[in-house]
């Protein structure tokens, strides 16, 4: 029989609008994605309103959606673009439901890394973000990576040495359609990647124009601690 993880008793290390993300408790270097107890399958359908909310609840379950895309881009795609991404594993059976284990991106230091709408909120734009960005967005391009919109909150920032060593995409893979995007031809692949990066420009112009407000805009990519076992070092996303 497999092992139950027990999550109920951990602290998240962050949370989005549909998962907790826990630091896998047996292996420091794994996360493990839960649905949020506050937020069933049925609450987000509902809140589709007609006529999304026809799909199979099934189809709005956030993890099996991330696994079956990844499954599809270790089939299809270069070995090389997955250091713009976090691999998955698979599930394992935890106390708050079933858990898709993924790397947990950290910096050389250990402390989780945090992500590109924090250091930007944090920094403004200095030669070290833009040149990440930039060669992130090439990237994107060169292995046309299919992807829902690139959110700041769902890419986040490796460091080494206090320099910026890659972005890593963490959520929002694959696409809403219904073609398989192996299907697709190399070019509209290529236009779409191309859109992506060209919008995710834009929203990191929409985050420069609210950094003169105090507050940091939403929970969304906050982290609620680092990770480390000293728990003294908690960040306040509430
Ligand atoms: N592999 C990872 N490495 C480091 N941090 C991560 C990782 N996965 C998630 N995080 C952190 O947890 C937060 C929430 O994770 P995630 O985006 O997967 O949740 P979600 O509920 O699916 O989000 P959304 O609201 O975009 O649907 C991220 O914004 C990021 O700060
Ligand atoms: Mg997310």
């Amino acid at each position: 029989m497999t092992k139950l993880i027990v999550l109920s008793e951990e602290r998240p290390f962050a949370q989005g609008g549909n998962r907790l993300c826990f630091v896998h408790p047996e292996n420091p270097n794994l996360c493990i994605k839960v649905r949020r107890p506050d937020f069933s399958l049925a609450d987000r359908r509902r809140k589709k309103g007609f006529p999304k909310n026809l799909k199979p609840l099934s189809s709005f379950d956030d993890n099996q959606e991330e696994w079956r895309v990844m499954q599809s881009f270790e089939k299809h795609l270069d070995a090389d673009a997955f250091k713009l991404l976090s691999r998955c594993y698979g599930f394992v059976e935890t106390d708050m439901g079933l858990g898709l284990v993924s790397d947990l991106i950290r910096d050389d230091l250990g402390t989780i890394s945090e992500t590109l709408k924090k250091c930007i909120w944090d920094n403004g734009i200095n030669e070290d973000i833009s040149t990440a960005v930039k060669s992130f967005a090439e990237q994107w391009q060169r292995y046309s990576i299919p992807s829902r919109d690139l959110l700041l909150h769902n890419i986040v920032v490796q460091k080494h040495e206090g320099k910026i060593k890659r972005l890593v995409v963490i959520d929002g893979l694959g696409s809403a359609g219904i073609v398989p995007f192996y299907w697709l031809t190399t070019k509209s692949l290529a236009n779409k990647a191309r859109r992506k990066t060209a919008n995710l420009y834009e929203r990191i112009d929409a985050l420069l124009d609210q950094r003169g407000q105090d507050k940091f805009p939403g929970y969304h990519g906050l982290l609620l601690h680092t990770g480390h076992t000293d728990s003294s070092n908690n960040g306040g996303a509430h």
